[in-house]
């Protein structure tokens, strides 16, 4: 019998398809909401880090632009805005920003209004990319959206993000006239890493003259990454690889992109482990932010135990990204003073590794005596409330529900 009889060839598809199915399939645990749906997003994540790294290694292009490629082609190839009879959808410039502002039009102006930050790790996806989500928000909640494409890390690291956000959202607050706005009514938000630019604009703005500017009326914090301090918060470790929607790893990725550390494959184990922060630092104020003991106490309980072992500290990693990676409109819960900030919406998926540093901001918050609307989603992940695709099928019927309350809550409360 030769080699390439029916009975091998056979055999040797079984295996293929049996290794790609093993490769492509992740583990979801019990309790997360709607696992095939999450498996299947999982298995293209992989798929996109298979392209990538197989491109980074044939000199094609990097593995980040290669995922930046895949996802404007799955999420932003087709605007489907610009056809939606409800909205009237412009592109423009804000000082030199670009935004996108969904307008519906039945609104009655001046209208309350949401300047929103997409998430990405501030690496990657855009206004395109979010552009179901946005034209949702806007209708649902009959309000005026104002989308923001600020530049992506590491080409443009902190503060160029950052800034870009403050540049187009001080611009609205002092034109809103030319927009339908109305300024006493402005929100602003983000999801993940548009979370923390949110925290971060509104914490900038609270410190603007009051005969300059309107202050933003609330902060809209969907999941927000909000500090790079520490790695080995409970959600961080009991939540890494859980679904893996989003990976402690790929969290450490994105922080050392936005501050603009080139090799980032050499120094993450650091970050892992907590080595990248000095004990004096851990034993400052800036340790306190961080405290367990700012958690629930259910979360105290159950955290898993991560010691710190402090001779192993990277002490010349650490004097290089201390500045930044303190600095409070890099991380917002690095922040001293919070009681300027504006009342917030604060919304935490109990699967996400990020679950903790919206529960430590909250408390600090309530601690500062802001008000703060916390939704501690049950059975979520990171992601599940973006759109996957534009196929309904492809969405997560949880995050259509929270986004539903989202909306809700902006229509009471502007
Ligand atoms: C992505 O591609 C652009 C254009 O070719 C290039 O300028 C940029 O450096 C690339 N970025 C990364 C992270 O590879
Ligand atoms: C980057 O990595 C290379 C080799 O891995 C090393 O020689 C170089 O010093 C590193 N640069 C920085 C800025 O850490």
């Amino acid at each position: 019998m030769g080699l390439f009889s029916c009975r091998n060839i056979g055999i040797f598809w079984s295996c293929i398809i049996l290794g790609v199915s093993y490769f492509l399939y992740t583990p979801v645990p019990d309790g997360f909401a709607e696992p095939w749906k999450l498996r299947t997003v999982l298995a293209s994540f992989k798929v996109v880090g298979l392209l990538g790294a197989i491109s980074e290694k044939l000199g094609y292009d990097s593995s980040l632009n290669v995922t930046r490629k895949l996802a404007k082609l799955a999420l932003g190839s087709e605007i489907f805005s610009k056809n939606d009879p409800e909205l009237e959808v412009k592109d423009t410039l804000f000082d030199g920003v670009p935004v996108r502002i969904y307008k519906p039009v039945n609104i009655k102006t001046p209208a309350a209004g949401l300047v929103f930050y997409h998430g990405g790790g501030w690496v990657m996806l855009s206004v395109d990319t979010y552009d179901i989500f946005t034209s949702f928000l806007a209708k649902k909640a009959n309000i005026i959206v104002i989308s923001v494409e600020y530049r992506l890390a590491p080409e443009h690291p902190f503060p160029i993000p950052f800034d870009d956000c403050v540049t187009a959202t001080l611009h609205l607050l002092q034109n809103s006239e030319k927009y339908g706005v109305d300024p006493t009514r402005v929100a602003i938000g983000g999801d993940s890493a548009g979370g923390n630019l949110a925290a971060a604009v509104s914490q900038r703005l609270a410190i603007e003259p009051e005969s300059f500017v309107s202050k933003p009326k609330l902060q809209l914090l969907i999941y927000p990454c909000l500090q790079a301090t520490d790695f080995n918060l409970p959600s961080y470790l009991q939540n890494n690889g859980m679904g893996g929607a989003l990976t402690k790893r790929m969290m450490i990725r994105f922080w050392m992109n936005y501050i603009g550390l080139k090799n980032v494959s050499v120094d993450d184990y650091y970050f892992f482990n907590n080595f990248h922060t000095t004990s004096f630092v851990k034993q400052s104020e800036y340790g306190a932010y961080t405290n367990v003991k700012l958690l629930p106490a259910n979360i105290q309980n159950q955290a898993l135990k991560f010691e710190n072992r402090d001779e192993d500290t990277n002490y010349e990693l650490a004097a290089k990204i201390e500045d930044t990676i303190l600095n409070p409109y890099f991380a917002p819960l690095m922040a001293q003073d919070l009681s300027k900030a504006p009342p917030a919406y604060i919304m935490n998926a109990e699967f996400d590794v990020l679950r903790d540093d919206g529960l430590l901001y909250g408390e600090r918050l309530r601690q500062a005596g802001v008000r703060v609307h916390e939704h501690n989603v049950r059975h979520a992940f990171h992601g599940f409330i973006t759109p996957i695709g534009p196929s309904e099928t492809l969405r997560y019927k949880l995050g259509l529900k929270v986004l539903d309350e989202i909306c809700q809550y902006l229509k009471r409360k502007l």
